[in-house]
């Protein structure tokens, strides 16, 4: 999978996906990342990528022209199969969308700032919106990092027990149960017999019960659903 991400603050995303499990897709060549800059596309003198919103109002918005010619230039070497804005009022992203898009080879996205992108971009262009969740971010920069971190780590063969994705929170629409390791007892807080006896059946049970107890306890919404 390769995601090429726009931005006109490249240095926000220098680090996010050079550690850890992304680090190492990289190394094993499944996945890809590209942080392009915004500013080099733009043909003004200032390298000028905003300008006041027609009708008046505080905050800069994000010029068509800049947009218009990344996303032409890019899409003449591959074909998007997703161009996402990210965005406040984009639809949610969860686990869902981030299983969808995992199965996807090459994505677009573009971060917002200031007010926002020209409209015209994302009536054009944009083939997708998302946003993080109800609260608003300087930019759409460690939202684009959230959304490549969740779906960098379900593309096959990324996590080394290929099974691991399918017991995290939320696959099932349950909580994960809670886990431990060594030692058995610590500071007198003892692990529960069950997980120390080996009868698999009887610990899928307990973790199954564990998720359901938890997710009626925390998220009972996700239940309902
Ligand atoms: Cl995608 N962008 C910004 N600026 N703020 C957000 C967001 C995105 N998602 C939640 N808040």
């Amino acid at each position: 999978m390769k995601i090429d991400i726009l931005t006109v603050v490249p240095g926000l995303l220098e680090s996010p996906f050079s550690h850890s499990i992304l680090k190492r897709a990289k190394e094993k060549g499944l996945f890809e990342v590209n942080v392009i800059n915004l500013r080099d596309y733009s043909t003004s003198k200032q390298k000028q990528v905003d300008d006041y919103q027609f009708g008046g109002g505080a905050g800069m918005v994000m010029m068509c022209q800049p947009l218009a010619d990344a996303i032409d230039k890019l899409q003449e070497n591959q074909k998007y199969d997703e161009v996402i804005y990210m965005t406040p009022d984009g639809s949610q992203f969860n686990q869902k969308l981030a299983n969808r898009l995992s199965l996807k080879n090459n994505l677009l996205i573009i971060c917002g700032h200031y007010k926002g992108i020209d409209e015209r971009i994302r009536q054009h262009y944009v083939t997708m919106e998302i946003s993080i969740g109800d609260y608003v971010l300087s930019g759409g920069e460690l939202a684009a990092a959230v959304v490549v971190d969740a779906i960098g780590r379900l593309i096959p063969g990324v996590l080394s027990n290929e099974t691991s994705a399918l017991f995290d929170s939320f696959q099932d629409d349950l909580l994960a149960p809670p886990v431990y390791t060594r030692p058995a007892e610590f500071k007198g807080w003892k692990v529960p017999d069950v997980l120390l006896a080996g009868d698999p059946k009887k610990v899928d049970e307990w973790r199954t019960d564990q998720s359901l107890e938890r997710t009626k306890e925390r998220r009972p919404d996700l239940l309902n659903e």
